[in-house]
């Protein structure tokens, strides 16, 4: 179990920078998600911290280790790949105690911990099968295994679940945040997957263009983004943001006309205004903020988008219902958000706190 420190980590790929001083503190036991555009370097900084990709500054430490000259191997971290490439000539059990094998262990230590880590990963049935004879998932769970059964300091996951269809993906979320939980070890995760992201992490890390832009508990990332690009990363549906400008105290929406709302701010560098589709309140057209004609309407069985035409920036407005709630289309409808749920964006990004 292991705490790992990023100090001022940078990294050039020919002449772009593709990871721009980053610091980052993971501590023991945490399980960390890296999230961001593709491109922003996610996987790049998996691979410095394990040790196959080089830094060009910073350093990187394991236990307050200095590790950055060490080889990957003398990092004792486990990397699982998206393309989890088992070696086909071998069955489930050789596969997973490859790595220990060659270390030199007994066989019957090596068979008792090929045992428990089937057992973990429920492959105790499939211990004689090829790769060529499982499913996917049960792939990437030989592949899980293969990374866990040397207990190392930390895991580093990119994007291991991604060729899996939904369901699976699904299970086998649960399968990697009980073997968190029952194993504890510290664990950086890659992913695109927002309920992955919000659902395993103790910490979110949002990363543009090789830079941090904020970090922190998926709750707060989620209520309390630090910026616009946060604010419209973090959350599915997006949120909804709108160019506004402020005359005399109140918020005009641009639209076909600048529609006066009565929201009242007047901080003068206030260029946009943010609202959550969970938040939006749908009403009589006489009573809303803003008043728009309903476009098209998502059922979902466990919930609704309903996309709204304001006339605002030429962007549907998108609220999310209960899935019984019933609406037609072509209703002209009114919208209002509650003051609280607003967020208020600056000229330079930042949110208006
Ligand atoms: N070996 C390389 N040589 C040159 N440029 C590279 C190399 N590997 C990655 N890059 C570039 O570095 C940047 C970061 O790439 P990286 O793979 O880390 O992104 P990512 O965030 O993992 O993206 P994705 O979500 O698509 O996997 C990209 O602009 C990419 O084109
Ligand atoms: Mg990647």
């Amino acid at each position: 179990m292991s705490s790992i420190k990023l100090n001022n980590v940078s990294k050039w790929f020919g002449k772009n920078l593709v990871i721009k001083n980053v610091n980052l503190e993971i501590k023991d036991g945490e399980f960390v998600v890296l999230v961001g555009p593709s491109g922003c370097g996610k996987s790049t900084l998996l691979r410095i911290i394990s040790g196959l990709e080089d830094l060009d500054e910073g350093e990187i430490l394991i236990n307050l280790e200095n590790v950055t000259s060490k080889i990957p191997s003398e990092r004792e971290l486990s990397m699982v790949f998206q393309s989890y490439a088992l070696y086909p000539h071998m069955n489930v059990s050789e596969n997973i105690g490859f790595s220990l094998k060659t270390s030199g262990v007994d066989k019957e230590l090596l068979k008792k911990k090929i045992a428990e880590v089937a057992k973990i990963l429920k492959l105790d049935s499939l211990l004689n099968r090829l790769p060529k004879q499982l499913s996917g998932g049960q792939r990437q769970r030989v592949a899980i295994g293969r990374a866990i059964i040397r207990q190392p300091k930390a895991f580093l996951f990119d994007e291991p679940l991604s060729n899996l269809d939904a369901s699976l993906r699904v299970e086998m979320r649960l399968e990697i945040s009980r073997l968190h939980k029952q194993l504890g070890i510290t664990t950086i995760y890659v992913t695109h997957d927002q309920v992955e992201a919000m659902t395993l992490a103790d910490k979110i890390v949002v990363i543009n263009q090789g830079e941090i832009i904020q970090e922190g508990s998926p709750r707060e990332l989620f209520n309390k983004p630090k910026n616009l690009f946060v604010a419209e990363f973090i959350g599915t549906p997006k949120m909804n943001v709108l160019n506004c400008i402020t005359k005399r105290g109140f918020i005009y929406l641009n639209g076909k006309k600048d529609i006066k709302t009565n929201i009242k701010k007047s901080d003068d560098k206030i260029n946009k205004i943010g609202f959550r589709p969970n938040k939006v309140i749908i009403c009589e057209k006489e009573k809303g903020l803003f008043t728009g004609e309903i476009k098209f309407i998502e059922y979902l069985g466990s919930e609704q988008f309903i996309y709204v035409d304001c006339g605002i920036d030429e962007k549907l407005v998108v609220v999310k219902t209960n899935p019984d709630y019933k609406i037609s289309l072509r209703k002209i409808v009114g919208l209002n958000i509650l003051s609280k749920d607003l967020y208020f964006f600056l000229k330079n990004g930042e949110v208006l706190i």
